[in-house]
Protein backbone atom coordinates (compact mmCIF):
# COMPACT_ATOMS: atom_id res chain seq x y z
CA UNK A 1 0.00 0.00 0.00
CA UNK A 2 2.60 2.19 0.94
CA UNK A 3 4.84 3.63 -2.35
CA UNK A 4 7.75 1.42 -3.30
CA UNK A 5 11.43 2.91 -3.94
CA UNK A 6 10.35 2.10 -7.55
CA UNK A 7 7.08 4.37 -7.13
CA UNK A 8 9.58 6.86 -5.73
CA UNK A 9 11.92 6.67 -9.29
CA UNK A 10 9.20 6.54 -11.31
CA UNK A 11 6.77 9.45 -9.39
CA UNK A 12 10.20 12.12 -9.48
CA UNK A 13 10.52 10.91 -13.68
CA UNK A 14 6.69 12.09 -14.12
CA UNK A 15 7.73 15.60 -12.63
CA UNK A 16 10.70 15.49 -14.14
CA UNK A 17 9.17 15.17 -17.82
CA UNK A 18 6.14 17.56 -16.90
CA UNK A 19 3.89 15.79 -15.36
CA UNK A 20 1.71 16.16 -11.81
CA UNK A 21 2.33 13.82 -8.60
CA UNK A 22 -0.03 13.50 -5.82
CA UNK A 23 1.84 13.04 -2.78
CA UNK A 24 1.41 12.13 0.90
CA UNK A 25 2.67 15.00 3.59
CA UNK A 26 1.94 14.52 7.26
CA UNK A 27 -0.63 17.43 6.99
CA UNK A 28 -2.77 16.47 3.66
CA UNK A 29 -2.16 14.47 0.23
CA UNK A 30 -0.36 17.76 -1.97
CA UNK A 31 -0.48 17.76 -6.15
CA UNK A 32 2.80 18.33 -6.96
CA UNK A 33 4.87 19.87 -10.15
CA UNK A 34 8.21 20.99 -11.02
CA UNK A 35 8.08 24.58 -9.22
CA UNK A 36 10.42 25.76 -11.76
CA UNK A 37 8.16 24.36 -14.71
CA UNK A 38 5.42 26.97 -15.60
CA UNK A 39 3.76 24.60 -18.04
CA UNK A 40 3.58 21.98 -15.16
CA UNK A 41 2.11 24.31 -12.78
CA UNK A 42 -0.55 25.67 -15.27
CA UNK A 43 -1.81 22.01 -15.63
CA UNK A 44 -1.82 21.94 -11.29
CA UNK A 45 -4.13 25.47 -11.71
CA UNK A 46 -6.34 24.08 -14.22
CA UNK A 47 -6.91 20.04 -12.76
CA UNK A 48 -7.75 22.06 -9.53
CA UNK A 49 -9.88 24.05 -11.06
CA UNK A 50 -8.15 27.25 -9.05
CA UNK A 51 -7.73 30.57 -9.88
CA UNK A 52 -3.89 31.58 -11.30
CA UNK A 53 -3.74 34.27 -8.69
CA UNK A 54 -4.13 31.73 -5.75
CA UNK A 55 -0.22 30.86 -4.97
CA UNK A 56 1.16 27.62 -4.59
CA UNK A 57 3.25 26.43 -1.78
CA UNK A 58 6.83 25.06 -2.75
CA UNK A 59 7.92 21.60 -1.00
CA UNK A 60 11.84 21.13 -0.54
CA UNK A 61 13.99 18.39 1.27
CA UNK A 62 15.46 20.39 3.86
CA UNK A 63 16.31 23.33 5.78
CA UNK A 64 19.48 23.71 4.28
CA UNK A 65 18.33 24.87 0.31
CA UNK A 66 15.59 27.21 1.97
CA UNK A 67 18.49 29.50 0.96
CA UNK A 68 18.28 28.47 -2.71
CA UNK A 69 14.78 29.52 -3.09
CA UNK A 70 14.11 32.81 -1.61
CA UNK A 71 15.66 35.64 -1.76
CA UNK A 72 16.75 36.17 1.96
CA UNK A 73 16.59 34.02 5.33
CA UNK A 74 15.47 36.66 7.90
CA UNK A 75 16.66 35.57 11.13
CA UNK A 76 13.22 34.55 12.48
CA UNK A 77 12.52 32.42 9.81
CA UNK A 78 16.00 30.86 10.11
CA UNK A 79 14.90 30.20 13.66
CA UNK A 80 11.55 28.41 12.62
CA UNK A 81 12.57 26.37 10.49
CA UNK A 82 15.68 25.08 12.15
CA UNK A 83 13.12 24.62 15.26
CA UNK A 84 9.79 22.79 12.94
CA UNK A 85 11.41 21.57 9.94
CA UNK A 86 10.62 19.17 8.56
CA UNK A 87 6.98 19.56 10.12
CA UNK A 88 3.61 21.43 9.32
CA UNK A 89 4.85 24.84 8.97
CA UNK A 90 5.24 27.25 5.60
CA UNK A 91 6.82 30.08 5.88
CA UNK A 92 6.15 33.07 3.48
CA UNK A 93 9.46 34.98 2.31
CA UNK A 94 10.61 36.80 -0.42
CA UNK A 95 10.73 34.86 -3.67
CA UNK A 96 14.04 33.96 -5.01
CA UNK A 97 14.58 34.10 -8.86
CA UNK A 98 14.38 31.03 -9.77
CA UNK A 99 10.70 30.77 -8.76
CA UNK A 100 8.45 31.50 -11.84
CA UNK A 101 5.55 33.98 -11.09
CA UNK A 102 2.93 31.04 -11.82
CA UNK A 103 3.96 29.46 -8.88
CA UNK A 104 3.53 32.35 -6.50
CA UNK A 105 0.29 33.63 -8.57
CA UNK A 106 2.24 36.54 -9.80
CA UNK A 107 3.41 37.57 -5.98
CA UNK A 108 7.17 38.52 -5.14
CA UNK A 109 6.94 36.02 -2.25
CA UNK A 110 7.19 32.51 -2.16
CA UNK A 111 5.50 30.31 0.50
CA UNK A 112 7.79 27.22 1.20
CA UNK A 113 7.94 24.60 3.43
CA UNK A 114 9.61 20.64 4.39
CA UNK A 115 6.86 18.48 4.66
CA UNK A 116 7.72 15.53 6.89
CA UNK A 117 6.45 12.36 5.45
CA UNK A 118 9.18 9.82 4.26
CA UNK A 119 7.74 9.58 0.87
CA UNK A 120 7.00 13.40 0.52
CA UNK A 121 11.02 13.70 1.62
CA UNK A 122 11.82 10.36 -0.52
CA UNK A 123 10.57 12.06 -3.45
CA UNK A 124 11.95 15.09 -2.86
CA UNK A 125 14.98 13.98 -2.52
CA UNK A 126 14.92 11.50 -5.75
CA UNK A 127 13.84 14.53 -7.73
CA UNK A 128 16.25 17.15 -6.60
CA UNK A 129 14.24 20.23 -6.67
CA UNK A 130 10.71 21.79 -5.41
CA UNK A 131 7.69 20.80 -5.80
CA UNK A 132 4.88 22.92 -6.08
CA UNK A 133 2.12 21.74 -4.84
CA UNK A 134 -1.55 22.94 -3.10
CA UNK A 135 -3.95 20.14 -1.33
CA UNK A 136 -4.89 17.40 -3.85
CA UNK A 137 -8.50 18.83 -3.78
CA UNK A 138 -10.45 20.63 -6.09
CA UNK A 139 -10.77 24.12 -5.73
CA UNK A 140 -12.84 25.01 -2.52
CA UNK A 141 -13.79 21.83 -1.41
CA UNK A 142 -12.46 19.21 0.85
CA UNK A 143 -8.62 18.32 1.38
CA UNK A 144 -7.78 14.48 1.15
CA UNK A 145 -6.01 12.78 3.54
CA UNK A 146 -6.01 9.37 1.65
CA UNK A 147 -4.65 8.26 -1.64
CA UNK A 148 -8.45 7.17 -1.86
CA UNK A 149 -9.68 10.45 -1.55
CA UNK A 150 -7.48 11.62 -4.39
CA UNK A 151 -8.12 8.83 -7.01
CA UNK A 152 -11.61 9.72 -5.91
CA UNK A 153 -11.48 13.23 -6.15
CA UNK A 154 -8.71 14.20 -9.21
CA UNK A 155 -8.85 10.55 -10.78
CA UNK A 156 -7.02 10.07 -14.47
CA UNK A 157 -6.49 14.33 -14.43
CA UNK A 158 -3.51 13.35 -12.17
CA UNK A 159 -0.50 11.19 -13.60
CA UNK A 160 0.83 8.99 -10.59
CA UNK A 161 -0.24 8.71 -7.33
CA UNK A 162 1.97 8.21 -4.26
CA UNK A 163 0.20 6.43 -1.46
CA UNK A 164 1.48 7.06 1.94
CA UNK A 165 -1.57 5.94 3.75
CA UNK A 166 -3.37 8.61 5.87
CA UNK A 167 -1.95 11.85 7.01
CA UNK A 168 -0.92 11.86 10.31
CA UNK A 169 -1.74 16.00 11.22
CA UNK A 170 -4.96 15.93 9.00
CA UNK A 171 -5.27 19.33 8.63
CA UNK A 172 -2.89 21.69 6.43
CA UNK A 173 -0.20 23.68 7.41
CA UNK A 174 0.56 26.80 9.51
CA UNK A 175 1.21 29.52 7.42
CA UNK A 176 3.76 32.61 8.29
CA UNK A 177 4.23 35.65 7.00
CA UNK A 178 8.03 35.64 7.63
CA UNK A 179 8.88 38.83 5.43
CA UNK A 180 8.68 41.52 7.84
CA UNK A 181 10.08 42.60 11.25
CA UNK A 182 6.95 40.69 12.92
CA UNK A 183 6.02 37.28 11.60
CA UNK A 184 2.08 36.95 11.82
CA UNK A 185 -0.26 33.90 11.09
CA UNK A 186 -2.03 33.96 7.42
CA UNK A 187 -3.47 30.46 8.03
CA UNK A 188 -3.59 28.42 11.47
CA UNK A 189 -2.40 24.60 10.56
CA UNK A 190 -0.20 21.72 12.00
CA UNK A 191 1.81 23.70 14.15
CA UNK A 192 0.38 25.61 17.09
CA UNK A 193 0.27 29.29 17.64
CA UNK A 194 1.39 28.64 21.56
CA UNK A 195 4.45 26.53 19.94
CA UNK A 196 5.63 29.17 17.63
CA UNK A 197 5.28 31.88 20.38
CA UNK A 198 7.21 29.35 22.79
CA UNK A 199 10.08 29.87 20.02
CA UNK A 200 9.74 33.70 19.05
CA UNK A 201 9.21 34.68 22.97
CA UNK A 202 6.27 36.74 21.89
CA UNK A 203 2.56 37.11 21.06
CA UNK A 204 1.75 36.12 17.23
CA UNK A 205 -1.18 38.08 15.10
CA UNK A 206 -3.49 35.85 13.16
CA UNK A 207 -4.52 37.29 10.05
CA UNK A 208 -6.57 34.49 8.50
CA UNK A 209 -9.52 35.44 6.71
CA UNK A 210 -11.88 33.05 9.39
CA UNK A 211 -14.12 35.63 11.39
CA UNK A 212 -14.17 37.94 8.18
CA UNK A 213 -17.19 37.09 5.73
CA UNK A 214 -17.88 39.82 3.67
CA UNK A 215 -20.57 38.43 1.60
CA UNK A 216 -19.94 37.15 -1.76
CA UNK A 217 -15.92 38.11 -0.96
CA UNK A 218 -15.40 34.83 0.83
CA UNK A 219 -16.90 32.23 -0.75
CA UNK A 220 -16.43 28.99 1.61
CA UNK A 221 -13.61 26.69 0.97
CA UNK A 222 -12.72 23.36 2.63
CA UNK A 223 -16.06 22.78 2.13
CA UNK A 224 -18.15 19.26 1.59
CA UNK A 225 -20.85 19.38 -0.63
CA UNK A 226 -23.56 19.71 2.13
CA UNK A 227 -24.04 23.06 3.72
CA UNK A 228 -22.09 23.47 7.17
CA UNK A 229 -24.18 25.28 9.67
CA UNK A 230 -22.20 25.95 13.38
CA UNK A 231 -24.23 26.61 16.11
CA UNK A 232 -22.99 26.61 20.19
CA UNK A 233 -22.28 22.91 21.03
CA UNK A 234 -25.41 22.41 23.00
CA UNK A 235 -27.53 23.55 20.57
CA UNK A 236 -25.74 21.03 18.09
CA UNK A 237 -28.42 18.31 18.99
CA UNK A 238 -31.69 20.21 18.94
CA UNK A 239 -30.88 22.21 15.59
CA UNK A 240 -29.89 18.77 13.90
CA UNK A 241 -33.25 17.62 15.03
CA UNK A 242 -35.23 20.34 13.43
CA UNK A 243 -33.29 20.02 10.18
CA UNK A 244 -34.28 16.71 10.21
CA UNK A 245 -37.83 17.75 10.65
CA UNK A 246 -38.24 19.73 8.22
CA UNK A 247 -37.37 17.77 5.92
CA UNK A 248 -33.31 18.13 5.47
CA UNK A 249 -30.52 14.64 5.29
CA UNK A 250 -28.84 15.90 8.51
CA UNK A 251 -25.54 15.08 9.55
CA UNK A 252 -24.21 15.75 13.03
CA UNK A 253 -20.75 16.33 13.91
CA UNK A 254 -21.33 15.82 17.73
CA UNK A 255 -18.96 17.54 20.34
CA UNK A 256 -17.40 15.70 22.91
CA UNK A 257 -19.61 16.67 25.93
CA UNK A 258 -22.56 15.42 24.19
CA UNK A 259 -21.13 11.83 22.76
CA UNK A 260 -24.01 10.27 24.56
CA UNK A 261 -27.00 12.22 23.15
CA UNK A 262 -29.36 9.75 20.99
CA UNK A 263 -29.80 12.59 17.41
CA UNK A 264 -32.24 11.89 15.50
CA UNK A 265 -30.73 12.82 12.38
CA UNK A 266 -29.37 11.04 9.40
CA UNK A 267 -26.16 10.10 10.35
CA UNK A 268 -24.11 11.33 13.45
CA UNK A 269 -20.53 11.18 13.99
CA UNK A 270 -19.17 11.96 17.64
CA UNK A 271 -16.00 14.02 17.62
CA UNK A 272 -12.81 12.79 19.45
CA UNK A 273 -12.41 14.37 22.57
CA UNK A 274 -8.64 15.48 21.85
CA UNK A 275 -7.97 17.74 18.98
CA UNK A 276 -5.20 15.57 17.80
CA UNK A 277 -7.73 12.71 16.54
CA UNK A 278 -10.19 15.34 15.64
CA UNK A 279 -8.01 17.60 13.29
CA UNK A 280 -6.58 13.75 11.84
CA UNK A 281 -9.56 12.38 10.79
CA UNK A 282 -12.28 16.11 10.05
CA UNK A 283 -11.93 16.12 7.00
CA UNK A 284 -12.54 12.20 6.55
CA UNK A 285 -15.69 13.00 8.65
CA UNK A 286 -16.87 15.55 6.24
CA UNK A 287 -16.77 13.64 3.28
CA UNK A 288 -18.43 10.41 4.90
CA UNK A 289 -21.31 12.75 5.47
CA UNK A 290 -21.37 13.97 1.83
CA UNK A 291 -21.25 10.09 1.18
CA UNK A 292 -24.17 9.08 2.91
CA UNK A 293 -25.58 11.98 1.25
CA UNK A 294 -26.29 14.64 3.56
CA UNK A 295 -27.45 17.88 2.98
CA UNK A 296 -26.94 19.44 5.77
CA UNK A 297 -24.18 19.23 8.54
CA UNK A 298 -24.32 20.84 11.72
CA UNK A 299 -21.21 21.00 13.77
CA UNK A 300 -19.85 23.44 16.38
CA UNK A 301 -16.72 25.19 17.22
CA UNK A 302 -13.79 23.54 19.09
CA UNK A 303 -12.22 25.95 21.39
CA UNK A 304 -9.55 27.43 19.37
CA UNK A 305 -6.54 26.62 21.55
CA UNK A 306 -3.54 24.19 19.89
CA UNK A 307 -5.00 22.81 16.75
CA UNK A 308 -8.55 23.85 18.16
CA UNK A 309 -7.87 27.13 16.22
CA UNK A 310 -7.23 25.35 12.79
CA UNK A 311 -9.95 23.11 13.14
CA UNK A 312 -11.98 26.18 13.74
CA UNK A 313 -10.98 27.92 10.93
CA UNK A 314 -11.44 25.21 8.32
CA UNK A 315 -15.18 24.88 10.06
CA UNK A 316 -15.55 28.52 9.73
CA UNK A 317 -14.53 28.62 5.87
CA UNK A 318 -16.00 25.60 5.27
CA UNK A 319 -19.76 27.16 6.62
CA UNK A 320 -18.66 29.99 4.21
CA UNK A 321 -20.67 33.60 4.17
CA UNK A 322 -23.43 33.79 6.42
CA UNK A 323 -26.36 36.40 4.96
CA UNK A 324 -26.10 37.84 8.46
CA UNK A 325 -22.92 38.82 8.25
O1 LIG B 1 -0.24 21.44 4.47
C1 LIG B 1 -0.21 22.13 3.45
O2 LIG B 1 0.15 23.31 3.45
C2 LIG B 1 -0.65 21.45 2.15
C3 LIG B 1 0.37 20.36 1.81
C4 LIG B 1 0.10 19.71 0.47
O3 LIG B 1 1.65 20.88 1.88
N1 LIG B 1 -0.74 22.40 1.08
C5 LIG B 1 -1.74 23.33 0.99
O4 LIG B 1 -1.72 24.07 -0.16
O5 LIG B 1 -2.58 23.47 1.85
P1 LIG B 1 -2.93 24.96 -0.66
O6 LIG B 1 -2.52 25.42 -2.01
O7 LIG B 1 -4.17 24.20 -0.60
O8 LIG B 1 -2.93 26.17 0.29
C6 LIG B 1 -1.86 27.06 0.20
C7 LIG B 1 -2.17 28.35 0.85
C8 LIG B 1 -3.20 29.16 0.09
O9 LIG B 1 -4.17 29.59 1.00
C9 LIG B 1 -2.40 30.31 -0.45
O10 LIG B 1 -3.15 31.47 -0.54
C10 LIG B 1 -1.29 30.45 0.56
O11 LIG B 1 -0.98 29.12 0.89
N2 LIG B 1 -0.08 31.04 -0.03
C11 LIG B 1 0.73 30.53 -0.96
N3 LIG B 1 1.68 31.39 -1.31
C12 LIG B 1 1.50 32.49 -0.58
C13 LIG B 1 2.16 33.74 -0.48
N4 LIG B 1 3.21 34.04 -1.23
N5 LIG B 1 1.68 34.65 0.39
C14 LIG B 1 0.59 34.35 1.16
N6 LIG B 1 -0.09 33.19 1.11
C15 LIG B 1 0.36 32.27 0.25
MG1 LIG C 1 -6.07 23.66 -0.26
Amino acid sequence: MTATTSDIEKAAAVLRAGGLVAFPTETVYGLGANAEDPAAVARVFQVKGRPPSHPLIVHIGGAEHLGDWVEDVPETARLLAERFWPGPLTLVLRRGRRVPLEATGGLETLAVRVPDHPVALALLSAFGGGVAAPSANRFGSVSPTTADHVRAELGDAVDFVLDGGSCEVGVESTIVDATGDTPSVLRPGGVTREDLEAVLGRPLAVHSTSRVRVPGQHPSHYAPRARVVLVEPEKVVAEAELAQELGHRVGVLLPPAFADAQVKAHAVVAVPASTAAYARRLYGFLRELDQRGCDLIVASLPVEEGLGLAIANRLNRAAGPRPSE
